[in-house]
């Protein structure tokens, strides 16, 4: 599917990986619509690109909020083609069991609630707004839709319990949505990113920021946001790929911790 004149929902494009997303589909002259809480760094970016960016301030796992951030991507730009699905939270790092008893079930239902059914209900919205779309006369695409998961969903460290069940269930999104939407010309991919720089984990300290890079093969640095979203890029524009998922983490296998 061409980037240019496509209209992109993007969750979490206010920051990191999603923002990078966002400044790759509007240098290819594609319109982007923000979903995110961070409304300040949100309204700033589309305040960069008039007429092709719009902020909407949505919490991704409430359907109303939703609901109101598609009404207000259609008023904007009258369609939705590609839905990048970024909005996710790391959770608290912590055993199932530490001295201070049982990891929190609030702590852990709160990391599926966003990273799992936030994923799932923005896709299931945004996707109801594709099936609307002409196919393209081209391709016969609709739409895509990509999500992203994490290393963690495949090969979780010690203590990642939440994140990686809730970045597995992305994963597992991935073939039965593609299934489910192929009969309309909508493709399905998922994106599993290594260690990226991102304000996400702008609090790690530098000590454990090395010894993470250390871990991984070639390059030994972390990611940047321009990588994951020159992926997202290829992902879209080539009709072909679909139901996959893709890691981008510099040849890593996490170790256990
Ligand atoms: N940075 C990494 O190394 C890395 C690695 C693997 C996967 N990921 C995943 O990539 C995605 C983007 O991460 P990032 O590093 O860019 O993080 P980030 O913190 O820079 O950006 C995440 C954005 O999501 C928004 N957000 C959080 N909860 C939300 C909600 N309920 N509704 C709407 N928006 C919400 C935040 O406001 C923020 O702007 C996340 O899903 C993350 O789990 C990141």
């Amino acid at each position: 599917m061409q980037i240019k004149d496509s209209v992109a929902v993007i969750t979490g494009g206010a920051s990191g990986l999603g923002e990078g997303a966002a400044e790759m589909f509007l240098s290819k002259g594609g319109k982007v619509a923000i979903f995110d809480l961070n409304r300040e760094r949100g309204e700033a970016l589309a305040a960069r690109h008039p007429g092709q960016a719009i902020f909407a301030a949505v919490d991704v796992a409430s359907e109303a909020s939703v609901q109101a951030g598609i009404a207000a991507t259609l008023a904007a730009f009258g369609r939705i083609h590609i839905c990048v699905n970024c909005a996710g939270i790391p959770g608290r790092i912590g055993r199932i069991v530490s001295k201070k008893g049982p990891y929190s079930l609030e702590d852990f239902s709160k990391v599926i609630q966003i990273n799992l059914i936030g994923t799932f209900n923005v896709a299931r919205l945004v996707a109801a707004e594709i099936l609307k779309n002409d196919p393209q006369p081209d391709t016969q695409e609709r739409g895509v839709i990509i999500n992203t998961s994490s290393l963690a969903g495949i090969e979780g460290q010690m203590g990642q319990a939440a994140y990686s069940a809730s970045k597995a269930g992305v994963i597992g999104l991935t073939l039965p949505l593609t299934r489910d939407l192929s009969q309309f010309g909508v493709r399905v991919l998922t994106v599993a990113p290594g260690l990226f720089e991102t304000p996400m984990g702008a609090g790690t300290p530098e000590e454990v920021k090395q010894q993470l890079i250390a871990t991984l093969e070639f390059p030994k640095r972390m990611g940047q946001p321009a990588e994951y979203a020159s992926l997202v890029a290829f992902l879209v524009e080539n009709s072909y790929l679909n139901g996959e998922v893709i890691r981008i983490d510099a040849g890593t296998r996490a170790p256990p911790r």
